[in-house]
């Protein structure tokens, strides 16, 4: 199949997965729009790992696989001989039935993608230790402080000196503190403008520092470095 024609499809079931849900969700009210990545941050997801040229991406946190085929979409879309989409999610099975993963390989994206039903703090020091090196990473996982933070220090080994790494949800303080000491203490930079927000009040509800944007991009230091420990910086 070419590259449009794959591509297509992979859009044909995310246009129905936005406009009708998922075949399947958990009983909670409004599940799918409180739990998955909405359509416009998808968009800009995918834009962004294509326009990096992304050949391997980690994802933490599959749930209903809106993000997954972002990413699935600009991996087709990039067409490197060897795409890789590395999926972590210990819930998958258990908690969403697999929607997600359902949602994947109708789109075709199971010939790329992997999914690892594990925590992300199991799975990433494996990925580690079998030696993957990601181009990007997109972390939308636990959200709790610890986790995230976990997350996240494996990432910066796993994800390439000046990779990319997107977290969802940091207007929320747990993933936002996270984020804040990489930025404050290894050399982590925004990249600006990668989201722009289109309620310009939902970023005036926040700090005027810090704008209450939902996903975050930032790309790796370039060689990276390990800081002393009397560099630290509070966060
Ligand atoms: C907000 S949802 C992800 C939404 C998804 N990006 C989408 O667009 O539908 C969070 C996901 O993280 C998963 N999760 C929770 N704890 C995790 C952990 N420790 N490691 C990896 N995934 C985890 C949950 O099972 C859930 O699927």
């Amino acid at each position: 199949m070419k590259t449009d024609e794959r591509r297509a499809r992979i859009r044909e079931v995310h246009r129905r997965l936005v406009q009708e849900g998922p075949p399947w969700t958990r009983d909670r009210e409004a599940d799918f729009d409180t739990v998955t990545v909405p359509e416009r941050d998808c968009d800009q997801l995918r834009d962004l790992l294509v326009a990096e040229g992304a050949q391997t991406v980690v994802e933490v946190g599959l749930a209903y696989a809106s993000s997954a085929l972002a990413i699935g979409e600009a991996l087709v879309a990039v067409n490197a001989p060897r795409p890789r989409h590395v999926i972590i999610d210990p819930f998958q099975e258990r908690d969403w039935s697999n929607a997600g993963w359902d949602l994947l390989r109708r789109a075709g994206l199971d010939t790329i993608a992997s999914l690892m039903l594990a925590p992300s703090s199991i799975a990433l020091p494996q990925l580690l230790t079998e030696g993957l090196v990601a181009d990007a990473a997109f972390v939308d996982g636990s959200h709790r402080f610890h986790e995230v933070f976990v997350d996240l220090y494996f990432l910066r080994k796993i994800v390439r000196p000046g990779g990319l790494i997107v977290i969802d949800d940091t207007w929320a303080p747990s993933v936002r503190t996270a984020v804040h000491y990489y930025e404050r203490n290894l050399g982590w930079t925004v990249i600006p403008d990668a989201f722009p927000s289109e309620d310009s009040t939902a970023a005036a509800a926040d700090s005027p520092t810090e704008p209450a944007t939902r996903c975050k991009a930032i790309r790796l230091p370039n060689p990276s470095f390990e800081p002393s420990f009397e560099d630290f910086h509070a966060f």
